[in-house]
């Protein structure tokens, strides 16, 4: 059977079937490739890969970004080790909540990510959709007079400030393994490194902009992240067991849905790291350079 890519009505993503994960050749991945630079999001439904396979697929992007010791794929999950789900207010379901917040992944890290692999193990009878907004779209639907005002701005980005934004207060320190250096600095308008197309590079954890008043870094944030995230600029995946997506963090946003915690919910995720050269925050060039 051909690979058969199939864009959504959104203006990104694309449905891939036709071809096994499990089994990819050179050919099948150049065109995957290519597809993933020109709809940042591809649905690969039913492909039920094991972990490995999943790492596999993961490592044809890039490095892996590790985000648990010793792990390079990680559980995304309300299940605990122990087999228990997490309590309503626990540290971990606060994570877990966060993810409900539209954000791109790793932007509160030095070196932010380049793509994320995403795969449903187990699913929830309702909610528990992701959906992907098209930050390249949204930026190219900008009035002139909003990319001028943006053009030389730049957000810091920051794990403590979006969870604290939720209540979810963590001290500075506390050991948490939130990155918990300087705040960085990423301006709000990425070129992609590969396509040269400027994309919105806002979400959650983007907080306060140098020259700006809190208050008005606020509003222009939540004024352009509200402007990206709506059609025609939307996806939403209804996840069926075995699916997997892979997305393009350097020019979408995503978020997760709620559903009912008392459901049990498993997700495998493989992140995949940013170049330096294109991924590395303003105020942390000169580290990434000399590492
Ligand atoms: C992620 C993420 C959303 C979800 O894997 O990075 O934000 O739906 N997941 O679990
Ligand atoms: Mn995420």
């Amino acid at each position: 059977m051909p690979m058969t890519i199939q864009p959504t009505d959104a203006t990104l993503g694309a449905v891939i079937t036709g071809i096994e994960l499990a089994a990819l050749n050179d050919a099948s991945w150049h065109e995957i490739e290519a597809a993933f630079h020109e709809y940042a999001v591809l649905i690969f439904p039913r492909q039920h890969l094991s972990h490995e396979e999943q790492l596999a697929f993961a490592t044809r992007f890039g490095e892996i970004e590790i985000l648990v010791e010793g792990l390079k794929t990680v559980p995304i999950s309300n299940k605990s080790e122990t087999g228990d789900l997490f309590e309503e207010n626990s540290h971990r379901m606060q994570l877990l909540r966060g993810n409900e917040g539209w954000h791109t992944d790793s932007s509160y890290m030095p070196l932010s990510a380049k793509a994320s692999v995403l795969s449903a193990h187990v699913v929830t009878r309702a909610g528990g959709q992701t959906e992907w907004a098209d930050a390249r779209a949204a930026y190219a639907a900008l009035d002139s007079k909003t990319r001028d005002r943006i053009a030389d701005l730049a957000a810091y980005h920051s794990y403590f400030y979006s969870q604290a934004k939720l209540g979810h207060a963590v001290a500075v320190g506390s050991g948490y393994g939130f990155f918990d250096g300087e705040p960085p600095l990423r301006p709000l308008v990425k070129h992609h490194p590969v396509t040269g197309r400027p994309a919105l590079y806002i979400g959650r954890h983007a907080g306060k902009i140098p020259g700006l008043g809190d208050e008005e870094a606020e509003t222009l944030l939540n004024e352009l992240l509200a402007f990206t995230c709506q059609p025609p600029r939307l996806f939403t995946q209804v996840w069926q067991p075995g699916d997997l997506v892979v997305w393009d963090n350097r020019c979408v946003l995503h978020r997760a849905r709620p559903y009912d915690y008392r459901e049990e919910r498993v997700m495998m995720h493989t992140r995949i790291r940013g170049e330096r050269a294109s991924e590395s925050a303003t105020n942390y060039r000169a580290i990434a350079a000399s590492s």
